[in-house]
């Protein structure tokens, strides 16, 4: 019987750990993904969320270890994505008077729509309802689209602790369960990676979501179990503050230059544009596609004020490893008033390639305030070293947005 962790007297985490999965949705998942469940052990037998579908298994074992499943009174469908909801239908199975809580209307539907669960085991709740489960009284919060409609939040005052589902999530498969048992710089780089590349599209929400949990007041929170990754104990300050950074959009002088190339010549322009930057010492990160996953790529610009695409022209487009990036990262929202976009790349005959990227860069909403760098055949050297003058001028538009 595998086993659970108490992250809280009476409160035990009774996920799912999958450490080989590599990828969610396309988003590269190095160090696997954890599926978080919560038991309370109350009056009431409270579950908090379950997992994917396929370790229900795993969840109803490490449940097993503390209580019969049978006896779960309550399960808290904080978020209804199947990563979360999967394994509620076994668990009722075998928790037959159990009844199901979530946020009214988006979340009461969507149990409807994905596993039929409806009618009077179903409680719809809506943001200061609360819910009594014995010593402990539970407090919900909607935090709608963060990171689908249905998303909340829910809070036991008793524990200090906050059951965060995606929000502070990471996808990182661990043994230890808390911040301050794995590696801290490793964690939260998978905390960015994970705002990147699931949350972004939705920060004026999180904002709010996060205004919510500054509601509560740091000194009333003395857990956040997040549905996936680590529970922070430790650097609760620290992920609340990255949060705040990220959600506002706000970006640093920093640049990132994600680009493929054929023959060459747009690998070149693309050293030349790095070297431009890191001559006016502006922190710079060359990322080739044919080697970088796009999901590295958005979690590196996410806080960069500088991004750079670029492309050579096949058949009149861009390449479509360049129109695949550009695809995901648009459709991450990454626009910002403060971001400096610059389209680049060669050409044969016709620089379709490049002004098809700038043409993207602008419909994204980036700043373009110079003119793409489209270069025939194989760039000079002379060529190459006017791009540094370029760069030069892109900063000082960028230097000028801060004013
Ligand atoms: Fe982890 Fe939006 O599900």
């Amino acid at each position: 019987m595998l086993t659970a962790i108490e992250v809280k007297p009476d409160v035990y985490w009774v996920g799912g750990l999958d450490w080989n999965a590599r990828s969610f949705h396309g988003y590269t998942t190095e160090d696997g993904i954890t599926y978080n469940a919560y038991l309370i052990m109350d009056e009431k037998v409270t579950l908090i969320d379950t997992t994917k579908a396929v370790y229900a298994d795993e969840l109803l074992q490490r449940i097993s270890n503390i209580v019969d499943p049978a006896k779960i009174d309550v399960i808290i469908a904080n978020h209804i994505e199947m990563d979360h909801s999967g394994a509620i239908p076994a668990v009722l199975e075998v928790a037959k008077d159990a009844q199901v809580y979530a946020s009214e209307p988006a979340g009461v539907r969507e149990l409807a729509a994905h596993f039929g669960i409806e009618g009077d085991r179903v409680h719809g709740v809506k943001t200061g309802d609360t819910l009594s489960i014995g010593k402990r009284e539970l407090t919900f919060v909607q935090t709608a689209m963060v990171h689908w409609p249905d998303n909340m939040v829910t809070y036991s005052p008793y524990d200090k602790t906050l059951f965060s589902n995606d929000a502070f999530g990471q996808h990182f498969a661990s043994g230890p369960r808390f911040d301050d048992e794995v590696d801290y710089h490793e964690v939260m780089l998978q905390a960015k990676k994970y705002y990147a590349n699931i949350v972004q599209p939705y920060g004026p929400q999180t904002d709010k979501a996060v205004a919510a949990v500054r509601e509560i007041g740091l000194e009333n929170i003395e857990l956040i179990a997040p549905s996936h990754g680590v529970c922070w104990r430790t650097h609760i300050a620290d992920v609340i503050a990255q949060y705040e950074h990220w959600c506002k959009g706000e970006v640093v002088e920093r640049a990132i230059i994600a680009y493929d190339s054929m023959w060459g010549s747009t690998d070149k322009i693309a050293h030349a544009i790095a070297d431009g930057f890191m001559a006016r010492s502006i922190p710079t990160k060359l990322m080739d596609l044919k080697v970088n996953h796009a999901s590295d790529i958005m979690m590196d610009m996410l806080d960069a004020k500088y991004v750079c695409v670029g492309s050579p022209t096949l058949n009149s487009q861009m390449l479509p490893t360049v129109a695949a990036f550009l695809t995901y990262m648009r459709g991450l929202s990454p626009k910002n008033a403060h971001r400096v976009g610059l389209a680049f790349g060669s050409y044969g005959w016709a620089p379709l390639g490049p002004k098809n990227v700038a043409k993207v860069l602008e419909e994204t909403g980036f700043n373009m305030p110079v003119e793409t760098v489209a270069m025939n055949w194989i760039p000079s050297q002379e060529d190459l070293d006017a791009i540094r003058d370029k760069v030069a001028d892109l900063i000082e538009a960028g230097l000028a947005l801060n004013e």
